[in-house]
């Protein structure tokens, strides 16, 4: 497979239920904006299909998914030159994700960590949207042949099923069609903890609003949910090698490395030996002039929906100019009848 005759093209998405946390921020946002200023092509979705692989609110939904539009711009993204849209406008992914659905096998679904975690005990009840939604992420991405996905830890998985997906598709058809994207995992906090339990990821959907810090939480708000994550008593140490088996320790410091744009060790050098008492507050500190402007702003643009819905929509028609002669040549290739190959 000749993955370079595929022109580069970065590809995420982000759920819009519940509201954005600094783990959304750092693992994947940050790095969006990141990407689109090296100046390359980039296309950033709002998976409005996903979300509701499990129960939303309708109103809620459609506030979520304005303020997910917020934050991308809020944190940096440009809509001159990158391409931001809502999934469900661009009706492509779910034409490709049906011929997904054909290629993908149970099994492989059925591996899927987040579906074994999201579904619970009680796959029986658990919606066929849920555990298909990995095909569907593969035709978010393989509807623009995107070559380069950032995402957080918690996503490789659906990334590697995607490259399956696209072999697969190739080898049945005997064609190289689809390019084999690569998932772009980088950064010192790609996965941010839980602030009160260091074994679990800082997710949306955690019961305890003090586990995380929402983009939309205020000065106080952040600085509150720092001074009481969960520690240990011992002094940080002086190496990142000392936080090996201190799990919170090594979150905050993870944060902090991201917030300031600094390597792990060179934080460990500047705060090495210091209390908690002394690095929270310089924590806190960081984050609340790092996250400040980003729901400042968010809550500026929320002020006037209208202008978030005109860029959703002028985005949603560039990704189709895109996404649909893709769509109609794989159905050409699939056998469709009518098909603009
Ligand atoms: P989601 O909110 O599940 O739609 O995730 C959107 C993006 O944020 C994905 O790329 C995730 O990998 C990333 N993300 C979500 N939570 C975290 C976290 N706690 N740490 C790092 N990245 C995260
Ligand atoms: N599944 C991703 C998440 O929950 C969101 C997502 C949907 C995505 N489609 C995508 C991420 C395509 C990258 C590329 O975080």
């Amino acid at each position: 497979m000749s993955e370079v005759s595929f022109t580069p093209r970065v590809f995420s998405g982000i759920q819009p239920s519940g509201r954005l946390t600094l783990g959304n921020y750092l693992g994947a946002m940050k790095r969006f904006v990141e990407m689109q200023d090296e100046g390359r092509e980039t296309i950033y979705c709002m998976v409005d299909l996903h979300a509701i692989t499990v129960w939303q609110d309708p109103a809620d939904l459609r506030r979520a998914t304005r303020e997910l539009c917020a934050g991308y711009l809020a944190a940096g993204l440009n809509p001159e030159k990158s391409i931001l849209f809502n999934q469900s406008q661009v009706p492509e992914h779910t034409q490709l994700a049906w011929i997904f659905n054909c290629v993908a096998r149970m099994g492989w679904m059925q591996r899927m960590t987040q579906w074994k975690d999201k579904a619970g005990k009680n796959q029986q009840n658990a919606s066929l949207g849920l555990f298909a939604y990995p095909a569907l992420m593969a035709a978010d991405i393989l509807l623009y042949h995107a070559t380069h996905i950032p995402v957080g830890e918690d996503q490789k998985q659906h990334v590697e099923l995607t490259r399956d997906i696209a072999i697969k598709f190739n080898n049945d058809f005997g064609q190289e069609f689809f390019p084999i994207p690569e998932p772009v995992i980088e950064g010192a906090a790609t996965r941010v903890m839980s602030l009160r339990d260091g074994s679990k990821k800082m997710s949306k959907s955690d019961p305890s609003d003090m586990s995380r810090i929402n983009l939309t939480d205020d000065a106080d708000t952040i600085a509150k949910k720092i001074r009481k994550a969960k520690t240990d008593p011992e002094p940080l140490p002086s190496e990142a090698k000392g936080l090996e088996e201190r799990a919170e320790a090594r979150n905050l410091v993870n944060i902090y490395a991201a917030l300031s744009e600094q390597s792990v060790d060179q934080v460990m050098a500047d705060v090495g030996g210091k209390a908690f008492s002394e690095f929270k507050p310089m924590l806190a500190d960081l984050a609340v002039d790092r996250l400040a402007p980003i729901s400042q702003e968010m809550a500026r643009l929320m002020g006037d929906v209208s202008e978030i819905d005109r860029i959703l929509g002028r985005g949603a028609e560039r990704a189709r100019e895109i996404a649909s002669p893709i769509l109609q040549k794989t159905y050409d290739i699939v056998g469709m009848v009518g098909a603009k190959g």
